[in-house]
This record gives C-alpha cells, structure tokens and sequence, in this order.
C-alpha cells in the first residue's frame, strides 16, 4: 500500500531480523572547550542548548576504515563471515570518494566478496532508509544476509568558522547485519519526505562546469537556475529543522504503532536520531511516554548523522539493556528533508 509522501510496507512476506550490531568511532576525542579556541562559543551554550558535551573527529581515519570497524563488529555479533553477505548498503554523505563508492570501498576492506554494493543518500534518516531497502531485498527473496552501515565523517563538510553548525556534529559509524529469520523482527517501517523544506538543511554539490554550459554562458549570460546556493559546507535553518523534527517524528511513531498494533506503552525503548536534548525530551512528551525510555548518547558523540541510530544500538546492547522480546522503535530524521522510523523485535 502506497500513501502519498510516505511508504509503508507489506509485512506479509518472510521475517526480517537484525542479527548483529557494530560501530567504529574515531580515536580523538574533542571536548566542548576545546571548540571555544576555534569560535566565539562556550560550554554552557553548547550543553544547554544541545546537550552536546564532546564528539569525535576522524584525524588519520577515512570513512572506509570506520565503517569497516563497525561492519566487522557487527559480523561478529552476528556469527557470520563477510563472505556470506549477499548484500552492502552503505548510507553516507560523505564517501571517502565518488568513485568507487563507500559501499565498493567498504566490500574490498572486509572482503564481502559475495555481495552487491551500493551506496544510499538520505542524510540523518539513512539508516533507517538502508535498513527498509535491505529489508525489502530479504524479504522478497533476493538476499539472505545483508549488511547496512550509516557512518558520517561530517567533520570535512562543516565550517570549522560557522559557530551555529561546528559545535553540533561528530564522526562515526554504525553497522546492522540484518537477515532472514523463522521469528519476528523488523515488524514495520514508515518513511516520509518533505522536499519542500530541503532548504533547512543543505550541503552544495560540486558546480557544474562543461565547456558547452560556458558557451551559453557566453551567448546568453548568466543561467538563472531555482537552485538555491548553501556554500560548499553544511548550512542549517536549526529552528527549521527543530519544528520539523518536533512534527514529524511523532507522527511517525504513531503511524508505526498504528501499523502494528501496539501502544506507546508496549515499546520498551525509543532510540532516536541523536541531534537534541530538547527534541529527543519534546517528542517524548509530544507521544506521552516517560523520557526514560528515550535512549540518550549525544551527551558523547554530538549528531553523528547517518549513524547516531546504530550507534546507540550497540552501546544498548553493550550495556546489557537490550532483551529477547523486546520492542524498540527507532527514527532518523533530518536533511531532505527525511524522516524514517522503524519497530524492531529484539
Ligand atoms: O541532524 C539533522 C537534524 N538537525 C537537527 O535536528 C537540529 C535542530 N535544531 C537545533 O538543534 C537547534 O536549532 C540548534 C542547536 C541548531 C540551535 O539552537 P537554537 O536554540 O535554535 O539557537 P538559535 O539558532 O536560535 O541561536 C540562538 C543564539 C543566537 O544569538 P542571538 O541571535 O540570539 O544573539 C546565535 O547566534 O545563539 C547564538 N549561537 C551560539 N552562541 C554560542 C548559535 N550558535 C552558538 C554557539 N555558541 N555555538
């Protein structure tokens, strides 16, 4: 069934379930105060307004060695070899390069010499996009074990000058083995898109420049384009982004629970997109559940982007919180702008 501006999904076909969780994080580690040297901010802004305390920046890693990290913890977890995988979907913004992509670069470091490989753009909401395409692949038969990773070296996209957007993201990736299952997994997962505020949050593409565009130009002038210019770093409406967040995402987790038939009550835990304190706390009280269910890291790593999600799945894990049978919900939300939330079974 398809629904103008969001997609939901048959779940009439073969379970799905994820079988292993990964993350590689950069070894530099970069406090709040350690910013103040670069713009006109302070550790009590940073806190108060973000709950951001510190995040790691890639020095001497690339994108491909994070997500290798993150992709051969998650194997382990999951028991299987990287030869098994019949699938690699890496969800980035920010490949090592355009060609060969993350996910062919990602295949070659861990040998997943199997799979088929691609990479998927949908900024914060990523993960949650490249976990319902897998999904989909398995379900419909095509692939038995697939491999998703969001990882993020935002650090080379942000203006290290512009103090409204450097203080707020860190590098990072997250990695999920998903695969068939003869029990319940994935139950649902909701995306939606609203390309009409893609301009809260931008990031300018490479100009184009061909010798035939630069002879119009010089027939005709300059070529007026309805291509709005965000510079060549991320630029952000925050408050833009903030009221959309607040919207969205809890209208997404009650179409997910909708779907599926429980209430807010039955989810144990809500992992969501690590951008806010003030957005995880206003959509917890938006739906009506108590704040300790929401699962809070950017305390540690700031808005890792495509990876925030994953990576709080593994400290869960690591931690021991997360139990057989239990419901958790996940959203990413973001540049796009996107949004994707999906209820898993433990
Ligand atoms: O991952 C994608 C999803 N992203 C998000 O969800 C981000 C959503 N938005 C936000 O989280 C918040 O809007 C921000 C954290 C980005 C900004 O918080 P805000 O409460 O909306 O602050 P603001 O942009 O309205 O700025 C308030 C003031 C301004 O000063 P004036 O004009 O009031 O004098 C800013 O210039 O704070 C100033 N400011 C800073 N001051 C110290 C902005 N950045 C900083 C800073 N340090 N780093």
């Amino acid at each position: 069934m398809i629904e103008r501006g969001t997609i939901f999904c048959d779940n009439n076909m073969a379970e799905v379930k994820i079988i292993g969780f990964g993350e590689g994080i950069p070894k530099r580690c970069v406090s709040n105060d350690a910013l103040t040297t670069l713009v006109d901010t302070n550790d009590e802004w940073i806190r108060s307004r973000t709950g951001i305390q510190q995040r790691y920046i890639a020095t001497d890693e690339t994108l491909t060695d994070l997500c290798t990290q993150a992709a051969q913890n998650a194997l382990e977890q999951a028991g299987i070899t990287a030869e098994q995988l019949d699938l690699v979907i890496v969800a980035t913004l920010t490949p090592d390069l355009a060609l060969p992509n993350a996910s062919c670069m990602l295949q070659k470091s861990i040998g997943a010499v199997n799979a088929a490989c691609f990479d998927l753009s949908a900024a914060c909401s990523g993960f949650m996009y490249a976990l319902n395409t897998a999904r989909m692949y398995i379900k419909g038969g095509a692939a038995k074990y697939a491999l998703v990773v969001g990882g993020e070296i935002l650090s080379k996209i942000i203006d290290w000058t512009d103090r409204s957007t450097c203080v707020l993201f860190g590098d990072g990736a997250g990695a999920a083995v998903v695969a068939k299952s003869d029990e319940p997994g994935i139950l649902d997962i909701v995306l939606g898109t609203d390309g009409a505020k893609g301009e809260a949050l931008m990031l300018e593409e490479r100009p184009s420049d061909n010798p035939f565009r630069r002879q119009y130009i010089e027939e005709n002038g300059a070529i007026e384009t309805n291509l709005p210019s965000a510079g060549s770093f991320v630029s952000m409406n925050g408050q833009e982004v903030f009221k959309f967040a607040v919207k969205r995402v809890p209208e997404c987790i009650f179409k997910i629970l909708e779907n599926t038939g429980y209430s807010v009550e039955d989810i144990d835990y809500y992992v969501l997109h690590q951008a806010n304190l003030r957005i995880l706390s206003c959509v917890a009280k938006k739906i009506g559940v108590s704040y300790d269910k929401f699962y809070v890291n950017l305390d540690k790593y700031g808005n890792t982007s495509a990876a925030s999600v994953p990576i709080a799945l593994v400290e869960m894990s690591k931690k021991g919180m997360l139990k057989k049978g239990m419901k958790v919900i996940m959203v990413g939300f973001g540049g796009g702008l996107t949004w994707g939330g999906g209820l898993v079974i433990i």
